[in-house]
């Protein structure tokens, strides 16, 4: 007999493929190859590799035929290709399918209207995800917050990463401006720590190797600290700042008033400010 908990991933992009790539992986293996429908009019470079490996099935849409063996519906198309695509997955979705939604700034409310009564996830993903480095917050309508549906979800979001479960979906903004916006600052940081090794004299592609090392190693040591309990970030910067060296002298600049601390609190609160703002606009 069929299963009727198949899994259909709706846009199988860079997302949706990364987490098709962690279900059918020997490491997990979380999902059989015949119980994942990919819903796309074209297989995105990214998925092509998984559908020709494990041979999977590909729609440019849901049937209803196909959509009664649907237990579970992974929403990876871009927020603005979601509106189109609606109407058509509503009316074939099962009642009580679960929905997951990785869309950025479609919420629950939204995410509700399209698929009355049924539960819905809704998960924030961050880039690092597609190398399986993430970190998902998740909050859950009524009905998706059983431990069920929970579990559905962190089997399936958490190939990306660890998934954080939100009691109330307004911090998602927050969130938001944490972890779903923070890989740029990273970025930004490991740039600017490139540009400034230049500015000293350093050739342009050996600052760029030590900036980005340094950025990749000092995220090694965060994770490891946390992981053993042994050190916090804070407790990391103090243990390599000797008193009147050099860490000192550059930490005297990026932590004197108005300096870092405070332009991260105002970025952070930018990035919320947005995402309620975008929020609003779909909601
Ligand atoms: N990438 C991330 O790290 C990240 C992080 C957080 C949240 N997200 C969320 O994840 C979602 C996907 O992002 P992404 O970066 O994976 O984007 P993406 O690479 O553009 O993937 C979207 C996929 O959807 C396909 N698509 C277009 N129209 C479709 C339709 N009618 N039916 C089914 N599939 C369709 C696209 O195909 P074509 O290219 O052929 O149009 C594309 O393969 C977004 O909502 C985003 O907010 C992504």
């Amino acid at each position: 007999m069929a299963s009727r908990n198949k899994v259909a991933l709706v846009g199988a992009g860079r997302m949706g493929s990364a987490m098709a790539a962690g279900w059918l992986g020997a490491e997990r293996n979380a999902l059989p190859p015949e119980d994942l429908i990919l819903v796309c009019p074209r297989v995105s470079d990214s998925a092509r590799p998984l559908v020709d490996r494990y041979n999977l099935k590909v729609v440019e849409t849901l049937d209803a035929k196909t959509a009664a063996e649907v237990g579970r519906v992974v929403v990876a198309v871009k927020p603005q290709v979601f509106p189109k695509i609606a109407p058509a997955l509503s009316e074939v979705v099962r009642e009580d399918a679960l929905i997951i939604s990785v869309l950025a700034g479609t919420g629950l409310t939204a995410l509700g209207r399209v698929f009355p009564g049924r539960p819905v996830i809704r998960v924030m993903p961050n880039t690092p995800g597609s190398i399986g480095k993430g970190i998902n917050v998740a909050v859950a309508n009524a009905a998706g917050d059983i431990p069920e549906n929970r579990k559905a979800a962190e089997d399936l979001a958490g190939v990306t990463g660890p998934v954080e479960w939100l009691d109330e979906e307004r911090l998602m903004d927050a969130a938001t401006g944490v972890s779903g916006s923070g890989p740029a600052y990273v970025f930004l940081f490991c740039e600017a720590l490139a540009k400034a090794g230049e500015a000293e004299g350093l050739p342009a592609d050996l600052a760029e190797r030590l900036a980005v090392a340094t950025v990749a190693g000092a995220g090694a040591l965060l994770e490891d600290g946390l992981k053993n309990g042994t050190a916090d970030a804070a407790a990391l910067r103090k243990a390599v700042t000797s008193p009147k060296g050099t860490t000192q002298a550059a930490l005297d600049v990026l932590m004197a008033p108005g300096a870092l601390p405070a332009l991260v609190r105002n970025a952070v609160a930018a990035a919320e400010r947005r995402s309620r703002e975008l929020g609003a606009d779909t909601d």
